[in-house]
């Protein structure tokens, strides 16, 4: 299949997901999950795994991804991929020299370096919204799929963010953008892909302060034709955002979101 193909079926796929994946994600993604976590010297694995499951489900935006259903755009993690078993079996066995949890690592916060098979390169790097402790509890919730558990507070750098990963987003300021105060439109179309406050998915950049970076203009034209202007940064992720809003929402509702994200300061 030719990249444009590939990326006309990605765009029908987000957009038939798009209405099972706000339902699944909303409430999970205001469930209460930590934006931060520290564990001690003594952390036990089972406390990673379920710091890792909560995020997993919650904040990390995995499972608008990796669901289990048929037309998921990612591989199966909690249940067997192609016969290889879960992702707690196969990691060992992905690329030669690095075990499971190295592997798994990497396949978080480089996601591009080991591409699964025919999957196309769109996985954003876990260290952009979540920070060292958090992707290490998911590694460990990751592991605990099928195999064993071998992360232990050794691996996890004391300061988040101090290893190879940027520093994660500070909390934000109270006053700050919330999504509860998103247009419905904005709740029903954007928000699996676009985080406001810190909730929301993790595919397209975030809309807290896009207000101060693009005009109106701009944002109306980022909105009718996404691939006028790719986000930076975001270039793997060019032709995901649909290009028919212009077809599917009314001009009013344009307009709206035009009037908002304009606010987002
Ligand atoms: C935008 C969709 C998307 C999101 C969001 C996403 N992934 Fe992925 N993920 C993929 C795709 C596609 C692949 C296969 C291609 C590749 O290897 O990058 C993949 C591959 C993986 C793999 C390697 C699987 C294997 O069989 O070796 C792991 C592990 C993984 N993802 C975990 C996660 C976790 C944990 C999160 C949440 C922090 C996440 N992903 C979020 C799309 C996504
Ligand atoms: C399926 C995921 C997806 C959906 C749904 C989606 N977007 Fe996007 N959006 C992206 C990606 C990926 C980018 C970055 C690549 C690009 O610029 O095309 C992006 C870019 C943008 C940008 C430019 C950001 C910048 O920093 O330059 C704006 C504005 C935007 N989207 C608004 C929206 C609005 C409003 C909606 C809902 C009507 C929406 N998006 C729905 C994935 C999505």
């Amino acid at each position: 299949m030719s990249s444009v193909d590939l990326k006309i079926v990605l765009v029908v796929l987000v957009t038939l997901a798009a209405y099972t994946v706000v339902a699944s994600v909303i409430p999970q993604v205001e469930s209460e999950v930590p934006m931060d976590i520290a564990f001690g010297a003594e952390v036990t694995p089972e406390e990673l795994v379920e710091a890792g499951e909560s995020i997993y489900r919650g904040a990390g935006g995995c499972v608008a991804c990796h669901s289990e259903s048929p037309g998921a755009r990612g591989p199966n993690l909690l249940t067997d991929y192609r016969g290889e078993g879960l992702i707690g079996e196969r990691c060992a066995d992905r690329v030669p020299g690095l075990d499971c949890k190295e592997y798994l690592y990497q396949a978080l916060v480089r996601p591009n370096d080991h591409i699964v098979d025919d999957y196309p390169p769109i996985m954003p790097p876990s260290d952009r919204a979540l920070s060292q402790p958090q992707i290490w509890a998911m590694v460990a919730f990751l592991q605990a799929a099928g195999g064993e558990v071998t992360v232990t507070a050794a691996d996890i750098p004391d300061e988040p963010g101090a290893a190879t990963a940027p520093a994660p987003p500070p909390a934000p300021e109270p006053g700050a953008a919330q999504l509860a105060d998103a247009p419905d439109v904005f709740r029903a179309q954007c928000v699996m892909c676009h985080q406001v406050g810190g909730e929301g998915g993790p595919i397209g950049p975030p809309m807290d302060g896009i207000g101060a970076r693009l005009s109106e203009a701009e944002l109306r034209l980022a909105i009718l034709d996404p691939e006028a202007v790719i986000a930076e940064g975001y270039e793997d992720m060019a032709g995901i955002m649909p290009p028919n809003y212009g077809e599917i929402l009314t001009p009013d509702e344009i307009e709206t979101l035009v009037r908002y994200l304009s606010g987002l300061h």
